[in-house]
């Protein structure tokens, strides 16, 4: 697994009928949730809070059925936290998904490519989070996808995805084995660490995007992920009217 594997997901190829797609996304919703805490991206948006103000937008790239931003609101709820929260997914049955759970006024989602999001009129937000999405893309989007989002966000973005290791792959492979889960589910785990990332390719991805590394952080997460953030100096509040 020295370098990237460019083997598409069965997801984004097979035709799955809704009930497969709802058992499938049911297992991947369970696997995410059991690997992983939101801890170092709530303590992210904290801080985008803190010098910013409660008042803020957040947008989800690859938002998917809407686990993440759920979760996001959930707790910015707790906080007090005045957020517009956007989402954008490619998948039109994943944005239906996420229209039906996150039936909020302050959501907004879009059915679209994130990378073309960056140059289009929409405004852009304060911050910008993706988990899980950036192993979907080719290196040279990857760039795209950190100069898109370094050059637009307001305050900074907060990236999190799989760790390309051995252990993981075979912890993986097993698990879904182990559990009975669709061979969708036990095919595309694999591939999914597969096309992750070293945090070599993080800091060539960030060279190449021509980002100061100075305003990023690369770190480890449990299990087997990395985040990536990157905070602009000097962000300001907007005027509010
Ligand atoms: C593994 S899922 C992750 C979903 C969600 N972020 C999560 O953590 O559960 C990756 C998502 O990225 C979406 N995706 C892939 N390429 C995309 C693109 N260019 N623009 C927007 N979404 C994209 C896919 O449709 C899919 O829903």
């Amino acid at each position: 697994m020295k370098i990237r594997s460019t083997e598409i997901e069965k997801m984004e190829t097979e035709k799955l009928d809704e009930s497969e797609m709802a058992a499938i996304l049911k297992q991947v919703t369970w696997l995410n949730s059991k690997f992983g805490s939101l801890t170092p991206l709530f303590g992210f948006l904290e801080s985008a809070a803190q010098s910013l103000g409660p008042e803020l937008s957040v947008m989800d790239l690859g938002c998917g059925q809407g686990d993440l931003l759920f979760q996001l609101i959930s707790w910015s709820q707790n906080r007090k936290l005045k957020i517009r929260w956007l989402g954008i997914d490619l998948n039109p049955k994943s944005v239906a998904l996420a229209k039906e759970k996150l039936k909020f006024e302050n959501v907004e989602i879009i059915c679209g490519d994130a990378l073309q999001f960056f140059s289009s009129p929409h405004e852009k937000p304060d911050v910008y989070v993706s988990t899980l999405f950036a192993h979907h893309l080719s290196d040279l989007q990857i760039v795209e996808l950190i100069q898109g989002a370094s050059d637009t966000a307001n305050w900074g973005w907060y990236f999190e995805d799989l760790q390309r290791h051995a252990l993981s792959r075979e912890f993986l492979r097993g698990l879904t084995w182990a559990l009975g889960f669709h061979s969708v589910v036990q095919n595309d785990s694999v591939v999914s660490v597969k096309r992750s990332f070293r945090k070599s390719d993080w800091q060539k991805y960030l060279l190449a995007a021509k980002v100061d590394t100075c305003m990023v952080k690369i770190q480890w997460r449990w299990a087997f992920k990395y985040s990536i953030e990157f905070q602009k100096s000097g962000a300001k509040a907007k005027p509010t009217e």
